[in-house]
């Protein structure tokens, strides 16, 4: 490195036109009938190599991204069989088209159909293809697969599809088509595998589908199909796998999928089928997934259903299905997944159930269970959560001895008797206990103590007596503790103040006496506190003054007396919070003003009765228009509830429980990261799936209305397919802990692999520079191809993701700015401290050259290897005449690199001199980011 290495801050360059998009032309559809007898006529002649070269290049010159440039970079000249993703028959005529995953953004329209007379298969998955499908596929005579899931493809399915007569493989799952489903396709004899699912298809599915005899998967799920199931389905023999989850289908299930011998996967979650299901189901011997859950099925459950001995999940919830327990259940030794939760089932839980090595997860909650529960529980080894809550089971509470997996024990709202056996202490994995509801009694076993990875605690509502166990207090992990309505005495032990991590404290409706104890006030996290109807009596310690994230308080029913704290949450209180004590007094409605305070001032004290008086008619006021509201918007709070996830995946809809399941309640062992307003965890969804699962802390207020407006938006960010973008599947918008799911990428962020010395070195200059263009192609794509545009408003190293080849994807695109949708004050949101662009410090609007600006800290933290810190300092310091100093690259390069080689140097040198260009102060002069993407493509 000699001068070349002295870099001059870039002048800003005029932009350059932008390269004509090559559009397709709306006109050609007219022109379609024409051309389609002239191809027939010909169709016989094959292609030659040059034909197929012009067809492509015209193809890739309509892909109207400023991208494709860089695109398919092999794409140039005649030899086709050598072009990236294309591959060649014997005769040297193009077989194969596989362009997965590849950045695609366009229609086809321009794509040469009658070019391919020997294409025999069409991979065309994960990009954004949008327009309509081209009657002129039918011309692809050869055809045996092909594979359009995963773009935005709309329109209805042409019935020229039809026309591909050797078809095996057709998959358009994942886009936005419409209309009814073609029964031409029905005329596809060699069909094995069809899937139309996650489009918005609508209509009745055809009878003639029982022409497709070759179907081993049928796939119809996530759209609008409406109508009963048709018999003929059942003509399908060789079907392994059916889909018809997430649609409007009505009636009941034709006796005729009886036939369907080979089935193993059968799911029909998410309609509105009802009846009973047919006896001719019980011979299913193959049957591993059945999905039944969230329909209005009644009658009993097939007896038969495991008779094969090998189903593994099994769901059933929210339907009408009565009686007992299916008899080949008890030996099932194959079950995974029971979720037979909200039905009517009556059935001795003492008799049903055998032992199941493998089964993990069982929820029966809300049947008509009665009995007790068997020892034989203890002896499911890899059972992880079991709930059974509201139904009518006696007994005791099993030891659980053998279930050393059990993290989720839900038994509350029960008839449970008896004390808590000693033995739970050693299940040291359980994180949420919940006996509430039922009448066991006793003291609590100090073997409580040992659960240290407890975060939910409930025995609220039972007769246990004695002290609290001063044990607790090694549960550190601890967020949830209820113990509300039950005959706890003594005081309240001051070691519980060590679990700091606790958010919600409920010991109200018991006997405990005598002073608060001071060390309560180290509750640092809490946030709702309840210690009413209790005997407590002296004053509340001061020390409570600290606990800054308290909202919600109630100290009424005690014996307290004197000033209340100086804390937020006792200042907003209701006067309910305080009602029934000995003399509470302090700035706080509903209470005199502490004597020291008001010496002398009689007319304020009156002027606080009049304010009294008045909140009281308002609060009163207010709770009858409420109570009104509810009565009213009751069902349609409940339609939104329903709706919470749009996220659909192969076994329907995916539900807030699903994520509750699939990340045992959100344990730390599923945390992949934690951020100022988030949490993230890992999960992998019934189907297999891993995605990303992030948990927002808290948000704001928000009416329906503005639910309704951060749905859409997220909405539009679902529809967002950019290979440097992190795919959004779906949010949902429950109102304690809001959820974004994202795909999810294996390396972890760029800060990460940056501060991590081993990372750090493996990380060479290529994969550096290829990360900033990867940035870069993200940010242009957002603000350029989008309309209207999309700024990311928080762009860090933070979250920029690396896959296991370094290549990078943007997250969080378009969330920073919903998350701060309703707050007023804008300036307050800067993004991240140390990338944010200095004008946001005075200005509010937050604009596309704040992301530019975040991409040079970015850029330069890349190839520094650390965050440019002092040199942004600088930079801030330079007025917009004074001619800056020369920086030299050795200065700024990662000096855990060796120094970048000849194939590589200029390229670090253009991403620094970008860099600083982004970095000026003047946001007008900082270049776009397509002027960016543009220097960018070397
Ligand atoms: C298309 O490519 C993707 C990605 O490689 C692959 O998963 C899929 O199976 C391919 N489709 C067919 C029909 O082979
Ligand atoms: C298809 O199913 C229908 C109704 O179930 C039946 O009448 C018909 O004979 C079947 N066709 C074939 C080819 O099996
Ligand atoms: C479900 O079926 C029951 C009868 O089994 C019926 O009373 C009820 O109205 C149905 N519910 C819906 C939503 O269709
Ligand atoms: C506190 O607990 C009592 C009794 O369990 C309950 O009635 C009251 O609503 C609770 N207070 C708050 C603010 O939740």
């Amino acid at each position: 490195m000699k001068k070349s290495s002295q870099l001059q801050i870039m002048a800003s360059k005029e932009e350059k036109a932008l390269s004509p998009k090559a559009a397709y032309s709306q006109n050609s559809l007219q022109v379609i009938p024409i051309i389609l007898i002239l191809m027939l006529v010909s169709s016989a002649s094959t292609a030659t190599a040059g034909q197929e070269a012009e067809a492509l290049l015209n193809w890739k010159a309509s892909l109207d991204n400023n991208k494709s440039l860089s695109l398919l970079p092999s794409w140039i000249g005649n030899s086709t069989c050598n072009w990236e993703g294309i591959s060649c028959n014997n005769f040297g005529s193009i077989a194969q088209i596989n362009l997965t995953s590849s950045g695609l953004r366009g229609t086809l329209h321009a794509f040469g159909f009658s070019s391919f007379p020997s294409l025999m298969s069409l991979n065309l998955s994960h990009n954004t293809i949008f327009g309509t499908i081209p009657l002129e596929i039918g011309f692809l005579k050869s055809l045996r697969t092909l594979d359009l899931t995963g773009n935005n493809i709309n329109g209805s399915i042409p019935h020229e599809v039809g026309m591909l007569g050797n078809l095996t493989f057709l998959s358009l799952h994942d886009n936005k088509l419409s209309g009814n489903f073609p029964i031409e396709i029905c005329m596809l004899s060699l069909l094995s595998v069809l899937d139309v699912g996650i489009n918005n298809l609508t209509g009745s599915i055809p009878e003639e589908i029982g022409n497709l005899s070759s179907l081993t998967f049928l796939a119809l799920g996530g759209n609008n199909f409406s109508g009963s199931i048709p018999s003929t389905i059942g003509n399908l023999t060789r079907l392994k796998v059916l889909y018809l989850m997430a649609n409007q289908l009505s009636g009941s299930i034709p006796p005729e999928v009886g036939k369907l011998k080979f089935i193993t996967n059968l799911g029909l979650v998410d309609n509105k089928l009802n009846g009973s299901l047919p006896s001719e189901m019980n011979n299913f011997t193959f049957l591993k997934q059945l999905w039944l859950s969230n329909n209005n099925f009644s009658g009993s459950i097939p007896q038969g259903i495991c008779i094969g001995g090998v189903l593994e999940m099994f769901t059933a919830h929210n339907n009408q299905f009565t009686g007992l327990m299916p008899g080949s259940l008890r030996n099932c030794t194959s079950l995974v997944r029971l979720r037979l939760e909200r039905n009517q089932l009556t059935a001795n839980i003492a008799h049903e159930f055998g032992i199941y090595p493998k089964l993990t997860y069982v929820d029966l909650s809300y049947n008509r269970f009665y009995g007790e529960l068997s020892e034989n529980w203890g002896q499911c080894q890899n059972l992880q959560s079991l709930r059974l809550s509201n139904n009518r089971i006696s007994g005791g509470v099993p030891r659980f001895e053998g279930s050393m997996q059990l993290h989720v024990l839900v038994l509350s709202s029960n008839n449970l008797t008896g004390t808590i056996p000693i033995e739970l202490g050693g299940l040291t994995l359980m994180f949420n206990l919940n006996l509430g509801d039922n009448k066991l009694s006793g003291s609590v076993p100090v073997e409580i103590g040992m659960l240290t990875n407890l975060q939910h605690l409930n025995l609220a509502a039972n007769d246990f007596s004695g002290p609290i166990p001063k044990q607790l207090d090694r549960c550190r992990e601890l967020l949830n503790l209820n113990l509300s309505r039950n005959r706890f005495g003594g005081s309240i032990p001051p070691e519980m103040s060590s679990i700091d991590s606790l958010q919600v404290l409920d010991l109200s409706q018991n006997s405990l006496m005598s002073e608060i104890t001071p060390q309560l006030g180290n509750f640092m996290k809490l946030e709702a506190l309840n210690l009413s109807h209790n005997e407590l009596s002296g004053s509340i310690p001061s020390t409570f003054d600290n606990m800054l994230s308290l909202t919600v308080v109630d100290m009424s029913y005690n014996h307290l007396e004197g000033p209340l704290p100086n804390n937020k949450a006792f200042h907003e209180a209701s006067a309910l919070a305080f009602a029934n004590n000995t003399g509470l007094c302090g700035n706080a409605t509903g209470l005199n003003v502490c004597p020291s305070e008001t010496r002398g001032e009689k007319k304020s004290s009156k002027s606080v009765i009049f304010i009294v008086l008045l909140v009281l008619g308002i609060l009163f006021f207010a709770f009858v228009v409420t109570g009104i509201l509810c009565v009213v918007y009751y069902p349609r709070e409940a339609q939104l509830n329903e709706d919470r996830f749009a996220v659909w995946s192969y076994d329907g809809r995916l539900q807030y429980e699903d994520i509750i399941e699939a990340t045992e309640e959100f344990n730390s062992k599923y945390c992949v990261g934690v951020g100022g307003n988030a949490s993230v965890y890992k999960a992998e969804l019934p189907t297999g799936r891993i995605v990303a699962v992030k948990k927002l802390h808290m948000l704001q207020d928000r009416g329906v209305a503005n639910l309704k407006a951060f749905e859409s938006e997220v909405r539009a960010l679902t529809e967002i397919r950019h290979r440097n973008i992190l795919k959004l599947y779906g949010f949902c918008s429950h109102p304690q802990h809001p959820l974004l799911l994202y795909d999810f990428v294996e390396g972890g962020s760029l800060e990460n692999i940056l501060t991590d010395e081993n990372h750090a070195v493996k990380f060479g200059w290529i994969e550096r520079v290829n990360v900033v263009k990867d940035v870069a192609n993200a940010l242009s794509y957002m603000h350029n191809d989008c309309s209207p545009p999309i700024v990311h408003r928080d762009i860090s190293s933070k979250n920029i993701l690396l896959d296991l080849e370094y290549g990078a994807y943007v997250s969080d695109f378009g969330t920073a700015k919903l998350l701060n949708l309703e707050t007023s004050n804008w300036t307050s949101f800067a993004g991240t401290f140390g990338y944010s662009a200095p004008e946001l410090a005075y200005t509010m609007e937050v604009n596309e050259k704040c992301d530019v600006y975040s991409f040079g800290v970015v850029a330069l933290e890349v190839i520094m290897g650390k965050h440019p810190g002092d040199l942004l300092s600088y930079f801030l310091s330079l007025s917009s005449t004074s001619t800056p100093e020369p920086i030299q690259l050795n200065d700024v390069l990662d000096k855990s690199l060796p120094p970048p080689g000849n194939h590589v140097v200029n390229k670090v040198i253009t991403v620094a001199n970008l860099a600083f260009a982004c970095l000026r102060t003047n946001p007008q002069s900082r270049p776009t980011m397509q002027q960016i993407t543009r220097e960018l493509l070397f």
